[in-house]
């Protein structure tokens, strides 16, 4: 029988919540004869800052090094000081991860902007424009420093088109073809944008069955809400991808559906797009869709692309029935009821 270490950081806010209605989801379908997990949780975040002085314990690295995969849940780094760690940063660095996967597409049953999105953000997260180099000048002016590097953006570039030729073969039958928009503002960012793109078109050229095209930051942020069946994998340095993700989530079924997955050649971790919420902390009721569909993005990663699909499916069956819904969804169901309604759909599918 096939078992995984999954590393859990919970972090702040409604993190720890929707990490156990992933976990929960995981362990019924190990009992549905699926694979079998086991967890070590470990401290990282705001929380752990407040105990510990520290919100990225060596250990808790350490911990997700050793095992199979990693599922973060959310992380509330506005509220850590300068100094007090940067677990987010510091995750991304130390697992070598270099890029995130961002899927959007809209689902059946949900109330959605826009019908026909099905893209991919592919977005580099360890340097560009949150590279963390900042000071000040003096008092009245501050840097932050933007660092394109061709090491990062080449590995992106690969895993942007690496994720185009998987779709084209498996979903999106709306795209004859594959095809790669890169993101820059080479106008402005004559230096950092035009080392990224030739990192791009470098790679590009690897992949002749795939289209190659680049867009203007601020009119490819128009076009995706004007016209978003055009886009199919969107590739972006940090900051513009941040941006150009949260669209596509906004697109397509808001943050309380967006998976992501942060990717790199020996670890990987994943974790929902949103924030902790802490609106919502504490009273059982946040959207654990999210974190689910992270956890079917990690089982994909794993080799275990039955066990993805199983419950990426099961959580499609819900939200297309629409009788247990989340608030977030419209709805008034608590996060409990809403996994255990995935967990029958689960259940009806293996
Ligand atoms: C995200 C978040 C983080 C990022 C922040 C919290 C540092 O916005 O994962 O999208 O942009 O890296
Ligand atoms: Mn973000």
């Amino acid at each position: 029988m096939t078992s995984f270490s999954i590393c859990v950081l919970p972090g702040d806010g409604i993190g720890p919540e929707v990490t156990d209605c992933a976990r929960r989801v995981l362990d019924a379908l190990a009992l549905a004869g699926g694979p079998s997990f086991t967890y070590q949780v470990q401290p990282a975040g705001h929380g752990t800052f407040l105990a510990d002085g520290y919100a990225m314990p060596e250990s808790s690295l350490a911990a997700a090094k050793a095992a199979d995969a990693v599922l973060l849940g959310a992380m509330d780094v506005a509220q850590i000081p300068p100094g007090g760690g940067d677990p987010l940063g510091d995750m991304r660095k130390g697992l070598e991860v270099g890029a995130s996967i961002r899927p959007s597409r809209a689902i059946a049953g949900v109330a959605s902007p826009s019908a026909d999105i099905d893209c991919v953000v592919v977005r580099e997260v360890t340097e560009g424009l949150y590279s963390r180099i900042e000071y000040m000048v003096d008092d009245n002016a501050a840097c932050a420093v933007r660092v394109i590097t061709r090491e990062a953006s080449t590995k992106t570039a690969r895993l942007a088109f690496e994720t185009a030729t998987a779709r084209q073969r498996r979903l999106n039958p709306a795209h004859k073809k594959g095809r790669v928009t890169a993101v820059h503002k080479i106008g402005v960012l004559k230096l950092t944008d035009g080392l990224f793109l030739e990192a791009a078109r470098t790679v590009a050229a690897d992949y002749p069955d795939i289209e190659f095209e680049t867009r203007n930051i601020d009119a490819c942020a128009m076009e995706m809400i004007r016209e978003p069946a055009h886009f199919d994998v969107i590739l972006a340095t940090n900051a513009f991808g941040d941006i150009l993700s949260d669209i596509g989530a906004g697109l397509a079924a808001g943050l309380g559906l967006a998976a992501s997955g942060c990717i790199g050649d020996r670890w990987a971790y994943f974790e929902p797009v949103h924030g902790t919420a802490p609106d919502i902390t504490g009273k059982g009721v946040a959207n654990p869709c999210a974190t689910v569909l992270s956890a079917a993005m990690m089982l994909r990663h794993l080799g275990q692309p039955d066990s993805a699909d199983a419950i990426e499916g099961a959580v499609e069956d819900v939200l297309a029935t629409g009788v247990i819904r989340t608030g977030d969804l419209g709805g008034n169901a608590t996060s409990a009821q809403m996994t255990d309604a995935i967990i029958a759909a689960l259940e009806a599918r293996l």
